[in-house]
C-alpha cells in the first residue's frame, strides 16, 4: 500500500452553492479568477455564482476552456489571473474547466510558461510545490470528480493529453450542488456518466492494493449504475442527479488506486483535433477492455456482478455495460464516434506512454492495443 489521501472539503447538498462565499473565506480567496466554458455561461449558471457573490468581491472571468483543455488555454487564462492580481481560482463547469482551473493554479505561482515539466511521467510530481493558487471547485457535471482529485489533464503543445497530478492541485473546497446539473441534456449526461462508471470499474480492477478505495468505488459503482438510467430519462429526476454527483466523486476519491487501459487509450484519443467526449470514448471501450482483462480479473468479475447486480463473468458484463451505452443513447463504436481508423496505429503507440497503462491489470502489448482499438472501432 501506498498513499492515501482523503478528503478535502465538500459541501455537498442541493443548494449547496449558497456555501461559496464562505468557502471561499476559508481558502483565504477575496479576488478569485473564475475560470468555466462558453456553454456554462450561456445556460445561466455563472449568473447564478455571481448571485451568491458578495457584490463588492472583484472577480475576473475566463470563460473560453475549450472542450479538451489545451496548454494554450492554460496560458490565457494564466495571464488573466496575472493581470486581476487574482489570489485563487474558481472552476465552475465540467472536467475540462476544472483542469484548466488547477493547471492556472500551478502555472501562475510556479514560474515560466510550459506545462510539459509538471506532467505525471515527466516527473512533474516532484516539481509542484505548496505554492499552487487555492482552487475551489464548482462541478456542473458528473463524471469526472475533477473536484475531489488531484490531477488536471491537459493537451499540450505537442498534442499529447497528459496529466498533472499533485496533492497540492486538489481544490481547497468542493462544492456539489447536484441542483446545478438538472439542466444537463440526456446525451452529456449520459456521457459524463459512464465516465464515473469506468473509474469505478477501472479501480476495482487496478492491481494496486487499497481496500479504500476499492470500497469506495463498489458503492459508486453499484450507485451510478442504478441512477445512470434515470438521469438520462428524466434530467429533473433530483435523487438521481444527486446520486449521479456522488457517484462522479466517489470514482475520483477511489481513482488513485489506479485507472487502466480504458483510460490509456481514451487519453490520446482526447487529443486529437476531432474532440472527442472523454466519457463517451470510455463507454465504447469499456468493454473491449473488460474482454481483454479477463483472464487477470476472475477475482474482481464477482464483485463487479453484485455492484451492478448482473449476472457474473466478463462477458456478460461486457455486454451488459454495452447494453447501458445503448439504452442512454451512446454511440456503440469508435467510427460511430468520427475517430478516423487511421489514427489507431498512433493510438496505440501513444497509449503505452500513458501512466494509467501501467496499472492495468493484464499488460497491454502495442498490438494488443491496436487489435483493441480495431475492434471497438468497428464494434465487432
Ligand atoms: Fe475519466
Amino acid at each position: 500500500m501506498g498513499l492515501m489521501v482523503y478528503l478535502n472539503r465538500v459541501q455537498f447538498a442541493r443548494g449547496a452553492i449558497a456555501t461559496l462565499a464562505e468557502e471561499l473565506a476559508l481558502a483565504g480567496i477575496v479576488r478569485p479568477l473564475l475560470v468555466t466554458d462558453a456553454g456554462i455561461v450561456a445556460a445561466g449558471l455563472l449568473d447564478r455564482i455571481r448571485a451568491v457573490l458578495p457584490a463588492a468581491m472583484s472577480i475576473a472571468v475566463f470563460d473560453a476552456v475549450p472542450p479538451n483543455p489545451t496548454e494554450a488555454a492554460v496560458r490565457a487564462a494564466t495571464r488573466a489571473f496575472l493581470a486581476h492580481g487574482a489570489d485563487g481560482v474558481i472552476g465552475l463547469g465540467g472536467g475540462s474547466p476544472l483542469d484548466l482551473a488547477k493547471a492556472v493554479a500551478l502555472l501562475a505561482t510556479h514560474g515560466g510558461d510550459s506545462l510539459a515539466p509538471y506532467a505525471v511521467i515527466e516527473g512533474g510530481l516532484a516539481r509542484i510545490t505548496d505554492r499552487c493558487a487555492p482552487v475551489v471547485a464548482i462541478p456542473t457535471t458528473s463524471g469526472t470528480g475533477s473536484e475531489v482529485s488531484r490531477g488536471a489533464l491537459i493537451v499540450l503543445d505537442d498534442g499529447r493529453k497528459l496529466s498533472i497530478g499533485s496533492p497540492y492541485l486538489i481544490p481547497r473546497a468542493a462544492i456539489c450542488d447536484p441542483d446545478l446539473t438538472l439542466g444537463l441534456p440526456p446525451l452529456l449526461t449520459a456521457g459524463t456518466g459512464m465516465d464515473a462508471l469506468a473509474h469505478c470499474v477501472e479501480t476495482l480492477c487496478s492491481p494496486r492494493v487499497n481496500p479504500i478505495a476499492a470500497a469506495i468505488a463498489r458503492d459508486g459503482l453499484a450507485r451510478a449504475w442504478r441512477a445512470l438510467p434515470l438521469a438520462v430519462a428524466d434530467g429533473a429526476d433530483a435523487d438521481a442527479r444527486e446520486a449521479m454527483m456522488l457517484a462522479s466523486m466517489q470514482g475520483a476519491l477511489a481513482f488513485q488506486k489506479g485507472l487502466g487501459a480504458v483510460h490509456a487509450l481514451s487519453h490520446p484519443l482526447g487529443g486529437l483535433a476531432v474532440p472527442l467526449h472523454h466519457g463517451t470514448l470510455n463507454a465504447v471501450l469499456l468493454p473491449h477492455v473488460l474482454r481483454f482483462n479477463a483472464p487477470n480479473i476472475a477475482s474482481v468479475l464477482p464483485i463487479l456482478a453484485t455492484a451492478m447486480d448482473e449476472p457474473e463473468g466478463a462477458e456478460l458484463l461486457a455486454d451488459a455495460i454495452a447494453a447501458m451505452s445503448r439504452i442512454i443513447g451512446l454511440p456503440a463504436t469508435l467510427a460511430e464516434m468520427g475517430v478516423p481508423e487511421s489514427v489507431l496505429p498512433a493510438i496505440a503507440a501513444a497509449a503505452m506512454l500513458d501512466h494509467h497503462h501501467l496499472t492495468n491489470p493484464r499488460r497491454a502489448t502495442q498490438a494488443d492495443y491496436l487489435a483493441l482499438l480495431r475492434t471497438a472501432h468497428a464494434g465487432e
